[in-house]
């Protein structure tokens, strides 16, 4: 069976990192037939629109995509692309495996938690108003459709993972309605899964015990805005934004993304770490079912960072984007022959 799968190679360092996935994709040996759409600044140039209609539409007759980051102008300019996409077709739950590499030095030995962000609404639903000259207004809309949704999806995420406890992260002390719905929401969801243990952190004291002692965490459920910054502080504790993945799920459709932007200041130059979009295609495998593939990437890409001398610059090396690329390949390659160590 041919997979037909919706690639937004995005801006910035997109391009390279998405050629670099397909790459090892195709090496893997998964049959795909990439349908290729642009989004974002290059399309805007030349068509007056970030989104064309046909990016969506392929998207949902696919159902599955993967995707380049896309820059968003700051301050002024159109709407960010990524948000779009995420309400257009209501993926409502971002999931981002923050999980330390063999031989990149984390901050503690074998950090592996997971972040499950409500992806739809939050402050980020876009409802801002200038209400005069220097008084400006933003909108915090938290629903019990949507936190219920995304609480639910995380303590089904953590029993299909064999994890052992859900932790919502929340400022409920102060946003007494928004974020109180919100855990009001994880409490009525929780006593479904007794199995699992519940447990609750206010967001400053939740980024605070990253840094202290980022093991002691699990799963992780939060809102758009707490999860957005949480897991950019979750790259940081396991090497940076150059390794961490991303997946958007919905009911009807998915796209997986990595954490990391566009990342303008390395863009075209080759050197971008891919190893956080290639980890996305795994979990984009996983989604489709093809398992084995996705195990067998997994073991290449843990191969090449256990062998330490093929490293891109963000991580201290000196290897190219299709350096790093061609090597993940080659251990692919070793595996149809041996196996690699899991
Ligand atoms: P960024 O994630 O693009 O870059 C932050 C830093 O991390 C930079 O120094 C960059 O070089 C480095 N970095 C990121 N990914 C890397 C990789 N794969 N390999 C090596 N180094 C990497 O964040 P920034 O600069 O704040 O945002 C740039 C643009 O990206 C903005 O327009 C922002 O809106 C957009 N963005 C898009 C996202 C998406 O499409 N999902 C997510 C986050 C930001």
């Amino acid at each position: 069976m041919t997979y037909t799968i919706t690639l937004i190679p995005g801006d910035g360092i997109g391009p390279e990192v998405c050629e670099a996935t397909k790459r090892v994709i195709e090496a893997a040996d998964v049959p795909v037939k990439w349908e290729v759409h642009e989004a974002g600044a290059a399309v805007a140039e030349k068509r007056g629109m970030t989104l064309p209609p046909e990016v969506l539409e392929s998207i949902r007759r696919n159902k599955v995509a993967l995707k380049g980051p896309i820059g968003t102008p700051i301050g002024k300019g159109f709407k960010s692309v990524n948000v779009t996409l995420r309400q257009e077709l209501d993926l409502y739950a971002n999931v981002r495996p923050v999980r330390s590499l063999p031989g990149v030095e984390p901050r503690f030995e074998g950090t592996d938690f997971h972040i499950v962000r409500e992806n739809t609404e939050d402050l980020y639903a876009g409802l801002e108003l200038m209400m005069m000259p220097g008084v400006a207004q933003g909108v915090k809309l938290i629903t019990d459709r949507c936190s219920t949704r995304v609480c639910e999806y995380a303590f089904e995420y953590a029993q299909q993972q064999n994890r052992k406890r859900v932790t919502v992260v929340h400022k409920a002390n102060i946003m007494k309605l928004t974020d109180g719905l919100f855990l009001e929401c994880f409490r009525r969801v929780s006593a479904k899964y007794p199995a699992i243990e519940a447990a609750e952190i206010i967001v400053d004291a939740c980024a605070m015990q990253m840094v202290k002692n980022a093991n002691k965490l699990d799963v992780i459920v939060t809102q758009n805005l707490y999860g957005d910054i949480l897991s950019d502080l979750g790259a940081g504790l396991v090497g940076g934004l150059g390794i961490v993945p991303g997946a958007n799920i919905g009911k009807k459709e998915a796209v997986f993304e990595a954490v990391h932007g566009s990342a303008p200041d390395i863009a075209g130059r080759g050197i971008a770490n891919p190893t956080a979009l290639i980890q996305s295609g795994v979990m984009m495998l996983h989604h489709l079912g093809e398992t084995d593939a996705a195990d067998a990437i997994t073991r290449a890409v843990t191969h090449v960072y256990q062998q330490g001398s093929v490293r891109t610059a963000d991580l201290g090396g000196t290897a190219t984007t299709t350096q790093f690329t061609d090597a993940v390949c080659k251990a692919l390659e070793a595996t149809k022959i041996a196996p690699l160590a899991k």
